[in-house]
């Protein structure tokens, strides 16, 4: 038996396989958070499903902010390499790559915060957040190739919304704009954001590519009806917007939901109509084949116990629960470059025109209209 019949057997849906939606809607709880982040098994090889070959340029969560306390480092992996996150006692999130360029040794597993510098585990050696070091407590002198900026590559960083982005370009060009901020996100009339997160099998195109996807909503989500709605490209951002009739305990109430992304790796979905709740959305790529989605939910102080209180729970489960019945498909998906579509699909086509301009050698991305 091939590795590809074996595969293929795996994922018959039946209850004891875990890449199954029979399995997944077995769980609840910590059982189906472990899911969420679990390692699915006996997949294809990214070449075998035609996973892109470049990671696209933007800004993109690799930590909420409360996961990264002032003196604090935290090994992450992303853009298939090994990084480094720390907190200095400025406050300032840092990210460098995590192989000290003295002796190889990583920078996240034992590192020590010292003042705003990163020091290693294994001979001292201190980093600041442009990969140049600029301290090394046993010597005297500083090989000057060491004190250059990026002798270990490192990020830009900006913290918004509650997270810690880092800027990817796959020539590593300097940002080409600024993250957006949700407004709601400040604002100590909004909730703590309660967090949600998945590791998706796919590429991030893949995964965007979703949100465009109408007929899905249908056959994997079991939506009754399609709503209304619009598409706009424009520059870095792209808007969604849904206009629904929803049924609650007071009649039909007109609702809208608004989805924005700025590129590919930063969004928030704005539900209004029935209750108030913004959800900020962070994906990025780890390895070809396999991407972090991030889901942080945030509502009116005022409404967490007043009478939409059920409702924004209900929207919450509800997202939730849709983006489990994704995953299940998309994690043993394989590309199809261009899909083949036909009347009633979601605009693919502009889609991918849209993603197009963040990948390095296309055009210029272009800023969106104020
Ligand atoms: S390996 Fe980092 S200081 Fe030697
Ligand atoms: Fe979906």
């Amino acid at each position: 038996m091939s590795d590809t019949d074996h595969t293929a057997a795996q994922v018959e849906d039946n209850p004891h396989n875990t890449a199954t939606r029979a399995y997944m809607n077995k769980l609840a709880g910590e059982d189906l958070v472990a899911w969420r982040m679990a390692e699915v098994t006996g997949r294809l090889s990214a070449d075998e499903r035609n996973m892109q070959t470049e990671f696209m340029m933007g800004w993109y969560c690799v930590a909420y902010s409360h996961e990264l306390e002032v003196g604090q480092v935290k090994p992450a992996r992303y853009f298939a390499q090994d990084l480094a996150l720390w907190r200095g006692e400025d406050g300032q999130a840092r990210v460098i790559n995590a192989y000290c360029a003295h002796y190889g040794a990583n920078l996240a597993v034992g590192g020590k915060v010292h003042g705003n510098l990163l020091e290693c585990p294994f001979h001292a050696w201190r980093w600041n957040e442009k990969g140049a070091c600029e301290d090394i407590p046993y010597s005297r002198a500083i090989p000057p190739k060491a004190k250059r900026d990026n002798c270990i590559p490192s990020w830009p960083v900006r913290e918004v919304n509650g997270q810690v982005l880092i800027w990817y370009h796959p020539e590593k060009a300097e940002p080409q704009w600024e993250p957006f901020e949700v407004p709601e996100a400040n604002d100590s009339d909004w909730t703590e954001f309660r967090t949600y997160e998945w590791h998706v099998y796919s590429a991030m195109e893949n995964i965007a590519d979703n949100a465009v996807d109408v007929s899905h909503f249908k056959y994997v989500h079991g939506a009754k009806t399609v709503p209304e709605y619009e598409f706009e490209f424009d520059g870095i951002k792209r808007t969604i917007t849904a206009y629904l009739k929803l049924q609650t305990p007071r009649g039909e109430v007109d609702g809208k939901i608004e989805s924005v992304t700025f590129g590919p790796g930063q969004g928030y979905v704005r539900f209004s109509g029935i209750t108030e709740t913004v959800m900020i959305t962070g994906t990025c790529p780890v390895e070809r084949d396999l991407t972090h989605n991030r889901m942080a939910f945030t509502q009116p102080r005022a409404n967490v116990d007043g009478p939409s209180a059920g409702l924004t729970k209900a929207i919450v489960k509800d997202i939730t629960r849709q983006f489990d019945q994704d995953k299940v498909i998309l994690d043993q998906h394989v590309r199809m470059d261009p899909p083949m579509v036909c009347e009633g699909d979601g605009p693919f086509g502009r889609n991918r025109v849209y993603y197009a301009q963040f990948y390095a050698g296309q055009n210029k991305p272009k800023p969106a209209a104020a």
